[in-house]
């Protein structure tokens, strides 16, 4: 297992580069399943959760071809297993993007129901009912779903709970459906959109997307398409935070801003600048910034995923700032860890109450899941001395290059052997 050891105390400056979407990216490749043409993915990051879709879509009986620059190409011309199995999708929760384009374009697949998860209980739940409803026969056995239909069939589904994965996966199935489908209460994250967007390419009809409503009319097939995946607003979102926390000055590239809205507001009332430039977005953090509350909601709101880093800055920002999770129960494991670099923070059910302290001093500390691990990391490069982030595995899921990333931009951060 790998570690970083960070130097913590450095400002940020120079310019950073945004990879392309995990979130975005591992839908998209599961949608190739749903023709028996190449399609073309570019900007396909190299991340870990990638490698595990690669693998089990050569598992099904996909062909992957992958060149340096982040294009990947995938031909799935006959399916030989419809099964995925647990050993990948306890590593990646993510494999449940399976389920829609196998029913929907091979009439079974046979998926390991994803267990708890490190930030919540996370079950699947309205993605099962959805296809249910499309006329899907589910059953439950040995931990697996098996679910079979001979074509599905368009129907209205509403979502209890908006669900990315859960409004990825009805849509990918509904594409290949007899008749049309109405999401209500649909997704409305940029990931969603843009997985719409290549399933137009390939022949789908959809519309609606990054609306509530989305409404999909299935086709007989679709055919090969290439696609460029969008910039990862997770990832910028990350750089931003951690160039305000360090005072610095940074220039994010191939960032998205507009997808951004909500954080670059709050980063505003902190005190940090945020200016458009032409090649991307520059981020001039100071000395004394204010103290601001946040509440994570589903798109556009504030994202979960960027809950933990923006609790990191609010740290030593000044005065007090209440952050309200309402997405996942248990996302602030993160929170003992950064108490422990000397944070004042306190939990009341879904609220971290943070009251801001002049510094943080470096640790050893244990990442849970990856955006936590991102917090640990800004923590480490705001903080006084020395932080030892252990379990970085997490980081590799979802961040490209990270220490590589941060050293350009000046940190000093090592990866070694735990
Ligand atoms: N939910 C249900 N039943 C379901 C599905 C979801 O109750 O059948 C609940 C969840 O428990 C949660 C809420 O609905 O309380 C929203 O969960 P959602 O389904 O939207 O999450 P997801 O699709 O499993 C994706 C991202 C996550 C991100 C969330 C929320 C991917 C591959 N994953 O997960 O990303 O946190 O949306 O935005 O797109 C990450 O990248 O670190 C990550 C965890």
């Amino acid at each position: 297992m790998d570690k970083f050891i960070i130097k913590g105390g450095y400002r940020l400056t120079g310019e950073v580069e945004i990879s392309g979407a995990k979130n975005a990216a591992l839908p998209l490749m599961s949608a190739c399943l749903l023709t028996d043409k190449e399609c073309l993915l570019e900007g396909i990051p190299y991340l870990k959760d990638i490698d595990t879709m690669g693998k089990l879509l050569t598992s099904f009986g996909s062909e992957l071809e992958r060149d340096k620059k982040g294009v990947m190409k995938i031909r799935t011309e006959k399916i030989k297993n419809y099964e995925a199995p647990y050993d990948l999708v306890r590593t990646m929760r993510a494999s449940v993007l399976a389920l829609g384009p196998l029913v929907g374009r091979y009439g079974v697949a046979k998926i390991s129901m994803p267990g708890g998860c490190a930030i919540g209980d996370r079950p699947i739940n309205l993605h099962i009912n959805a296809l249910k409803k499309m006329g899907a026969k589910i059953e439950q056995s040995h931990g697996y779903i098996i679910a079979k239909a001979k074509r599905l069939k368009g129907a209205k589904i509403y979502f209890d709970t908006q669900t990315v994965t859960g409004t990825e996966n009805v849509i990918m199935a509904a594409v290949l459906a007899k008749g049309e489908t109405i999401i209500e209460n649909a997704a409305k994250e940029p990931e969603v959109v843009d997985l719409v967007n290549f399933l137009r390419k390939m022949g789908a009809k959809i519309e609606g997307e990054g609306t509530s409503i989305i409404r999909i009319e299935g086709v007989d097939n679709l055919s090969s398409a290439s696609h460029k995946v969008i910039p990862d607003r997770i990832e910028a979102g990350t750089y931003i935070i951690a160039a305000a926390a360090t005072c610095g000055n940074v220039l994010v590239k191939n960032c998205v801003m507009e997808h951004l809205d909500a954080l670059e507001q709050k980063l505003v009332e902190a005190g940090v600048t945020i200016q458009k430039e032409k090649n991307g977005v520059r981020v001039i953090g100071k000395r004394e910034t204010r103290s601001v509350d946040i509440t994570t909601m589903p798109y556009p709101g504030f994202p979960t995923d960027l809950q933990a880093q923006f609790m990191a800055f609010m740290t030593i920002a000044k005065g007090l700032s209440v952050i309200r999770e309402t997405i996942f129960e248990n996302r602030f494991i993160h929170v003992s860890e950064l108490k422990r670099m000397g944070a004042d923070i306190t939990i009341k059910d879904r609220n971290a109450i943070v009251k801001g302290v002049d510094e943080l001093t470096g640790a050893p500390v244990m990442v849970s899941d990856l955006r936590a691990g991102a917090a640990l990391v800004i923590a480490g490069l705001i903080a006084e001395g020395e932080t030892e982030v252990l379990r970085i595995y997490h980081l590799d899921r979802g961040y490209e290059a990270m220490e590589k990333k941060l050293s350009k931009l000046g940190a000093k951060i090592k990866r070694l052997k735990e």
